[in-house]
C-alpha cells in the first residue's frame, strides 16, 4: 500500500509541495483536500484500524484503536468523517469557544522541520459554538467517535458550550491549558477550577476530560500542575488528557511567544504519563498527548498508564498514511510480544525491524 512506509508518497512528492505554502495556507488546502466528498472512504479498508487487538476502552467509550487526533487540527468539525476514515480511533474536534474568534495576530504558525516541530500562538481562532454544533450535526453516525474541546475565560460559556455539544459527541475535553489565549490561566487556580468542574460534571451526559498544561522539569511548576490533575480527578472528571503544547518565546510569531508541538515533546510526555498515573491511580482515565509519531510511542505511553493517545504535529509532517501505520505497527508488535489487547501493553516495545 502506497501509505504502509515512512518513506511515503507523501513525504516524497506532497509534503515538499504542501511545505512551499505557509503553514496556514498549507492546512487550508488540506481541509479542502480532506474535504473532497467520497475520496477518503477508499482508505477505510486499509487503515489498520479493524482490528480488534486494537480495541480500546477510554473512561467507557469503544474506540477501535486508542490513536486519536488532539484538538486543534478540526476545530470547525469540518472533516471528522475524513480523518475517521483514515484510521484515527477518534477526532477530538475544536477547541470551539461560545463566540466566533479572529484568534491572534499572524504570523501564528511556524514550523521547524529540523525538530519535526512546531509552534503557534493561534488563540482559537474559530466559527465558534453555533456552527460546530450545525456540522457536528452532520456527524450523528460517526458521534461514537468525537471528542468536543471546549473552552472560554466564564464558567457560564463553558457550561453552554457543554450543554449544545454534549448530546452530538461522545466525550468532552475541557481545555485549560492553551498558552495563547490569555484568560484561560484564571482555571489554574484549583478552588476555581474545581468550581468550574463540579458544576460540568453534574450536568455532564458523556465523559468529561480535562486537557493540562505540561509540566517542564521544574518542581515548583510540576507541583501547581499535578495539583490542577488532582483537583479535577477529586472534582470528578472521568479523565485528563496530558498535555497541551509547551509554552515558548519566539519572535518568529507575531505574538512574541506561543506553544511548541512535535517531536520534542516525547521525552516529556512520557514522564508526565508516569507523574499523572501515580496520582490518579486508576480513578481516571489518560489521553497521552505531545510529540507521538509511532507505534513504539503508542505502546510506550500505554504501558505507562494511558488508555488512549492524541497526536497533531507528526501528522503534518508524516501525512494521511500515519494513523493506518501505527495501527498496523501497533499490531505487529503486540503480535511479538503475544499480547492480543491493548489494555494488556506493559514494559518497553520489542525491538523489531
Ligand atoms: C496549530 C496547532 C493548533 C492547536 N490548537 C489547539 C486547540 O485549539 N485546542 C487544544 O486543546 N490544543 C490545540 N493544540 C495542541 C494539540 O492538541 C496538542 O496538545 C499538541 O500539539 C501536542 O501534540 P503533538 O505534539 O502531537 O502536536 C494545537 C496544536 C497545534 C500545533
Amino acid at each position: 500500500m502506497f501509505w504502509s512506509n515512512k518513506t511515503s508518497i507523501y513525504s516524497l512528492v506532497a509534503r515538499p509541495l504542501i511545505f512551499k505554502l505557509p503553514p496556514e495556507g498549507a492546512h487550508k488546502a488540506s481541509e479542502i483536500a480532506l474535504s473532497l466528498p467520497g475520496v477518503w472512504n477508499v482508505f477505510r479498508p486499509f487503515n489498520g484500524a479493524h482490528n480488534s487487538k486494537l480495541s480500546t476502552d477510554l473512561a467507557g467509550i469503544s474506540l477501535p484503536t486508542p490513536v486519536g487526533l488532539a484538538a486543534g487540527f478540526d476545530k470547525d468539525f469540518k472533516v471528522v468523517g475524513s480523518v475517521l476514515n483514515l484510521g484515527f480511533g477518534f477526532v477530538t474536534g475544536g477547541t470551539v469557544t461560545l463566540s466566533s474568534r479572529p484568534g491572534n495576530p499572524k504570523p501564528r504558525v511556524v514550523r521547524l522541520p529540523d525538530q519535526s516541530a512546531l509552534m503557534n500562538s493561534l488563540g482559537f481562532p474559530g466559527q465558534g459554538l453555533e456552527a460546530a454544533v450545525r456540522r457536528l450535526g452532520k456527524y450523528r453516525k460517526q458521534r461514537d467517535r468525537i471528542l468536543v474541546s471546549i473552552a472560554g475565560t466564564i464558567e457560564d460559556e463553558i457550561v453552554e458550550c457543554l450543554h449544545r455539544t454534549q448530546p452530538l459527541a461522545a466525550g468532552i475535553e475541557l481545555n485549560i491549558s492553551s498558552p495563547n489565549t490569555t484568560g484561560l490561566r484564571i482555571f489554574h487556580e484549583p478552588a476555581r477550577l474545581r468550581g468550574l468542574i463540579e458544576g460540568l460534571v453534574a450536568d455532564r451526559l458523556v465523559p468529561l476530560f480535562v486537557k493540562l498544561p505540561p509540566w517542564p522539569r521544574d518542581t515548583d511548576n510540576r507541583r501547581e500542575m499535578l495539583k490542577l490533575a488532582e483537583t479535577a480527578v477529586d472534582a470528578g472528571v472521568d479523565g485528563l488528557v496530558v498535555a497541551n503544547t509547551h509554552p515558548v518565546e519566539s519572535r518568529l510569531l507575531q505574538a512574541g511567544r506561543g506553544g511548541l508541538s512535535g517531536a520534542p515533546l516525547f521525552e516529556h510526555t512520557e514522564l508526565m504519563i508516569a507523574d499523572v498515573q501515580a496520582l490518579v491511580q486508576g480513578q481516571a482515565a489518560i489521553i497521552a498527548c505531545g510529540g507521538v509519531s509511532t507505534a513504539e510511542h503508542v505502546w510506550q505511553l500505554l504501558a505507562s498508564g494511558a488508555s488512549a493517545v492524541q497526536l497533531y504535529t507528526s501528522f503534518i509532517y508524516e501525512g494521511p498514511g500515519l494513523p493506518s501505520r501505527i495501527n498496523r505497527r501497533l499490531v505487529k508488535l503486540m503480535d511479538m510480544e503475544g499480547i492480543d489487547t491493548v489494555a494488556d501493553i506493559t514494559g518497553p516495545p520489542p525491538d523489531v525491524k
